[in-house]
């Protein structure tokens, strides 16, 4: 049997990097420029042309007053908890008084309809509030965390997840998600670098659209489909040193090149609407550039939803020095793009006189108004406003078996197994007896990880030791003990150690399930250190002394510098946070019932001191390759090997794949044309199994250097023992374009490297060269 996730490269229409901002201050490549890319016009579906609307629209907005269309304006957090650092008491009296037109952290269908009335019944208009919410990996039934399901490289996995979690969102009155998160992260010091796809550009871009797809569906007044939210905007990844909301300083092509492509592609995909991000770009808050949110968002790429800010970063914008009072701050806000201003009430409490006093117009107040209205209208509001808001439908939705399902499938498709010497996994069935150690053995809060708002941490996801007892045949034990801990301040101690290791001495193999408690990553939440947390890696050693197998589960959303557990535990296996259903996905997997397929969506450095670290950096003019053995000036550390731990893309199976040399359908091709590369992957081992197959290229030479290598394709093949499979992928020249020395977007002519491998360090075959013409 074979089976083939989709064919996964995008032309650059759908990259659409071209799409990218020029720099005012140079000039763009001409339409007529052979190697330019032309814009991607992206036409959602949802902003297909209805006049009905707008008439309806022109009317409801020429009735407003100013306070009324302010308060669409207006988002605010309920009471039910808060992802935040402020709260505004009285948010009722808000919503009833029209100040507040969004409200989010709210949901049930019962809570929903409640304030919903209070909007519809109290308010001069009866405008209907619009529903926002933190739905990230789920809903309800939480799916693996969103590095996590990056991990599985298959897309249509991942929409399955983002559909799941729609489905059960607006059956819970939630009309909107802020979600997804298309950050490029390359600093595992970042904490949030556990809510995005990671590293890559390509990757990310296509993760975005599949999740885009997922929440929204092709229709957004479906009953059971939510807006999406493209965040945050813009480079919020590349924040110094890894520390949240820190300064970023990085060039303007790299924003081009790197952290603007994921957003673009969400804006192809149709997403209804964008979240700023909390960070500075070239000086500028997120929330003040007019480059970001007008020139680049509206201009070039032809944005048609509505733009809300991250939090409170209108109000930010003071202590960035970038304001010099609230109320300069929302002017700035405004005028730059900013449609809807998330729980700081600069708007509700500013915006009035700044309009009045001439410094914002009220054309783009009306905007803005519009822009939101539309999306309520779009979503079926004016004509039913509590139609998410349906206690039998949420009462049948909720974790269907079918969601619990889907969870489970993805929870094993995202792990990542990076080592298995001597075979020690799948367990063989002569184990029968399996100790479970380590602080997230038996842990139910901590299987969904961060951000995971709804989801039940106390009672419904099944833990690592209740799967593999779950899973366990008759006459094998499954124990516990906890052993260690992964709180900071207990590094150094040994408390749990003896029991621990008692039980080891008892069992067959042992199972360390080790890694960050769940909230030691995502916001806020950045570490210095990416060692294990505590006294687990203490413990870990004691356990391999044991001579007892020990295959480490490693429970974390990030990269962590497990260079000694690689030297000397013989089976790791990376199970992220897995979900609700993550203790039966482990098993599935350690048991061998699933073969793993994951690969790593970021590169794991060895040390932290390499980070940033990623698999597309430069050569530089000193790379370590050309200078002799131990050679003192090239670029290298001294102490530390360039290489990273595990590479971008790396993850083992059960089975093994071969490689075939690469074809090329053509050595040359013409700004036209298209080439086509192809290997035949074989599985020579005994398990069927999946295999991401992924396409390299490097552009030797440019008007700028370029990347030593760069993912430009990949795709997820099934094969039987002994069977075999061509993979095809087809390049264009508009597939190869950056942002060139003149701040254009194109391909160069040239000659270029390519291969097909099983991860970015592994050149599996010699790599091919063919040229481009002009
Ligand atoms: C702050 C976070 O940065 C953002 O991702 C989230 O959507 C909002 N808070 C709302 O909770």
């Amino acid at each position: 049997m074979i089976k083939t996730a989709r064919i996964l490269l995008a032309g650059a229409a759908a990259m659409a990097l071209a799409g990218c901002a020029t720099a005012q201050a140079q000039p763009a490549a001409t339409a007529t420029s052979p190697t330019a890319v032309p814009i991607a016009q992206a036409e959602p579906e949802w902003a297909r042309p209805d006049p009905k609307m707008d008439a309806f629209l022109d009317e409801l907005i020429a009735k407003m007053t100013l306070q009324e269309k302010i308060g669409q304006l207006t988002l605010l957090t309920s009471n039910w908890e808060s992802t935040g650092p402020t709260m505004r008491e009285g948010y009722k009296q808000d919503i009833a008084a029209g100040r507040v037109g969004a409200i989010f952290n709210a949901y049930t269908a019962k809570y929903t309809r409640e304030l919903q009335q209070m909007a519809v019944e109290n308010t001069r208009l009866k405008i209907p509030l619009l529903f926002g919410y933190d739905v990230i990996h789920g809903h309800r039934t939480i799916f693996p965390i969103s590095l996590g399901e990056a991990a599985s490289w298959d897309l249509e996995a991942i929409e399955k997840s983002a559909r799941v979690s729609a489905q059960e969102a607006s059956a819970e009155g939630l009309h909107w998600t802020f979600s997804p998160m298309v950050d490029i992260a390359r600093d595992a010091r970042w904490g949030r670098i556990s809510e995005g796809a990671g590293e890559d550009v390509f990757l990310g871009s296509r993760i975005a659209q599949a999740r885009v797809r997922g929440y929204q569906g092709d229709d957004l007044g479906a009953i059971d489909t939510v807006l999406a939210t493209a965040k945050h905007f813009a480079a919020y990844g590349a924040a110094q040193a890894g520390r949240d909301y820190h300064t970023v300083d990085i060039s303007e092509r790299t924003l081009r090149d790197v952290y603007l492509p994921p957003f673009k592609a969400a804006v192809d995909e149709g997403v209804a609407t964008f979240m700023t991000s909390f960070n500075e770009y070239d000086g500028v808050p997120a929330s003040g550039s007019k480059y970001l949110l007008t020139d680049v968002l509206r201009h070039k790429w032809g944005f048609d939803g509505f733009v809300v800010t991250d939090y409170t970063s209108i109000n930010e914008m003071v202590p960035h020095g970038y304001s010099k009072d609230l109320a300069q701050a929302g002017e700035q806000a405004i005028n730059a793009g900013v449609d809807m201003d998330m729980q700081g009430a600069v708007y509700m409490e500013n915006l009035a006189k700044s309009v009045e006093e001439g410094r914002v117009d009220m054309a783009r107040i009306d905007q803005a108004v519009r822009r939101i209205l539309e999306m309520k209208y779009r979503l079926g509001l004016f004509e039913d406003p509590y139609r998410y808001s349906d206690e039998a439908r949420q009462e049948a939705t909720l974790y269907k078996p079918e969601f619990l399902e889907a969870a489970r499938d993805v929870a094993r498709k995202s792990m990542v197994l990076l080592k298995n010497e001597g075979d020690v996994l799948p367990l063989s069935a002569q184990a029968k007896s399996i100790a479970v150690i380590g602080p997230l053995g038996d842990s139910k809060t901590d299987m969904i990880g961060s951000w995971s708002a709804a989801g039940d941490r106390k009672t419904r996801p099944v833990t690592i030791l209740e799967g593999l007892q779950a899973r366990a045949g008759e006459g094998v034990t499954v124990t516990y003990a906890k052993g260690a801990s992964y709180a900071f301040e207990d590094e150094g101690k040994t408390d749990g150690f003896a029991e621990a290791l008692a039980l080891a001495g008892k069992s067959d193999v042992v199972i360390a399930a080790m890694g960050e408690r769940w909230d030691m990553t995502g916001e806020a939440a950045s570490r210095t250190s990416l060692d294990l947390p505590g006294n687990q890696r203490a413990l870990l050693e004691k356990l391999v002394a044991t001579g007892k197998p020990v295959v480490l589960v490693l429970l974390s959303g990030r990269p962590n510098t497990i260079t000694w557990a690689n030297e000397n535990v013989p089976a790791i296996l990376h199970a992220w946070y897995p979900g609700t259903q993550g203790g039966q996905a482990v098993a599935d997997v350690l048991f061998g019932d699933y073969n793993p397929s994951g690969k790593l969506p970021v590169t794991f450095p060895r040390t932290v001191g390499q980070s940033p670290i990623h698999y597309d950096m430069k050569n530089t003019g000193r790379p370590i390759e050309l200078g002799a053995p131990g050679a003192k000036y090239v670029s290298r550390y001294l102490n530390t090997p360039n290489d990273p731990l595990y590479r971008f893309g790396y993850g083992l199976s059960y089975t093994t794949f071969g490689y075939s040399p690469v074809t090329l359908s053509a050595a040359s091709i013409g700004p036209n044309g298209s080439i086509t590369a192809s290997a035949t992957i074989t599985n020579t081992g005994d398990r069927a199994g999946e295999e991401v197959v992924q396409l390299y290229v490097r552009d030797l030479v440019g008007s700028v250097t370029r990347p030593v290598q760069e993912l430009k394709g990949f795709e997820k093949v099934m094969l039987q023992p002994g069977e075999a499979r061509t993979v095809r992928f087809t390049l264009r020249p508009e597939d190869l374009a950056f942002t060139r020395a003149d701040m254009s977007h194109g391909w160069e002519p040239g000659e270029f490297q390519l291969w097909i491998a099983p991860s970015s360090g592994a050149k599996a075959s010699t790599p091919v060269t063919f040229t481009i013409t002009e």
